[in-house]
């Protein structure tokens, strides 16, 4: 297997993610859902993962804390978290690092409460355990983190049931749990798509504000660009199982390089002015059985030319950008005449 991915070093890196191939034996086939994905996070920072659905995000996650399905492997990679390889670790090794150095908060926080488990019995263990207290006193770092995260009457609301609490109470109760156990990086997948959007932006503050209290860093997946903008240092784009475009969100969102993540901002209604409708982008996502050769944007390239039936590197067009395509010159020139 051959890697042309360039890799962005960073001296405060945390977490390092060096061309990851991610497979998937299924009846119909191989599906090569993460095909050399390179990035990383460093301290204190929140990096978003953007992309269209499929193209790998939720992957990248569990790729990274070992949890894939049992049809599912990293094939080829590392992934570096503090300098060391998780992939090397064993599985007893790898139970210390969830939870303990790398929380997950997933989109739906129903799935992720035991219904007949109150509350207090499902952070007390487990704070009790990784954080090496007594039962006494991970109750009261369960009530402090609850408060911490706007649960009124923790006190007592502990000793309810997940379905006394409302759908933005729940995800308050797991990132409370979550973030009681003193990680270092929060990776929260979709955290609240299931949310109603003033719920959304609540619980979007409250890992905000825990972040900068806690000084952890946030890999935060989604497919809203909005949420990007507003809560990520910088952002990894995503096209069907590669890293497309790096850097920091306020250059992305103004200078796109890449014609997909151009594409994708053209879908966001405010970004294009005056149009008043959602752009789409023409084309479907790529099939990862089967997935285009070269460049695999390619099918829904305008800017496509022979050359990108070759991969295109992930190289480093400036501080802390990358991009992997051919033809930026051209991409951008365009770019310039139309505004
Ligand atoms: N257990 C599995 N078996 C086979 N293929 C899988 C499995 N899990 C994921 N895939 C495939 O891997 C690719 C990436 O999936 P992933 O869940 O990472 O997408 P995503 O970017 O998180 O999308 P979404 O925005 O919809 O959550 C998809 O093509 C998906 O079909
Ligand atoms: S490499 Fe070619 S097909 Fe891919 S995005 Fe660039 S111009 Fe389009
Ligand atoms: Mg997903």
């Amino acid at each position: 297997m051959s890697s042309e991915t360039t890799h962005p070093t960073h001296e405060d890196v945390l977490l390092d993610v060096r061309d990851i191939y991610t497979y998937f034996r299924t009846e119909s086939g191989v599906v090569k859902a993460l095909d050399g994905v390179s990035f990383d996070i460093r301290n204190n920072e929140a990096v978003g993962i953007v992309g269209e659905s499929g193209c790998g995000k939720s992957v990248t996650a569990k790729s990274i804390l070992r949890i894939l399905p049992k049809n599912g492997e990293v094939v080829a990679g590392e992934v570096y978290y503090r300098g060391v390889n998780l992939l090397n670790l064993t599985e007893p090794q790898m139970r210390t690092v969830r939870g303990k150095e790398i929380a997950l908060l997933f989109q739906d926080p129903l799935s992720s409460l035991n219904p007949v488990l109150s509350i207090r019995e499902q952070m007390v263990d487990v704070i009790s355990l990784h954080r090496g207290v007594d039962e006494e006193e991970a109750a009261e770092i369960a009530v402090k983190m609850m408060k911490a995260v706007g649960i009124p009457e923790a006190e007592q609301r502990i000793d309810d049931y997940p379905h006394q609490y409302s759908g933005g109470m729940r995800q308050r109760i797991l990132i409370a749990r979550a973030l009681a156990l003193e990680p270092r990086l929060l990776i929260a997948d979709e955290p609240t798509t299931a949310l109603d959007v003033t719920i959304q932006a609540q619980v979007l503050d409250i890992i905000q504000r825990m972040r900068k209290e806690l000084g952890l860093s946030l890999m935060l997946i989604t497919h809203n660009l909005g949420v990007v903008a507003e809560n990520t240092d910088r952002i990894h784009v995503f096209y069907g199982g590669r890293v497309v475009e790096s850097g920091p969100t306020r250059d992305i969102f103004k200078d796109p390089h890449h014609p997909y993540t151009i594409a994708l901002l053209e879908s966001i209604p405010s970004f294009v002015k005056g149009k008043g409708r959602l752009a789409t982008i023409p084309g479907s996502v790529p099939q990862l059985i089967n997935p285009p050769s070269g460049c695999r944007f390619h099918p829904r390239c305008k800017y496509m030319t022979e050359e990108c039936k070759k991969r295109p590197p992930l190289e480093k067009i400036g501080k802390d950008r990358y991009v992997a395509c051919f033809h930026v010159d051209k991409v951008l020139a365009d770019r310039k005449k139309s505004s």
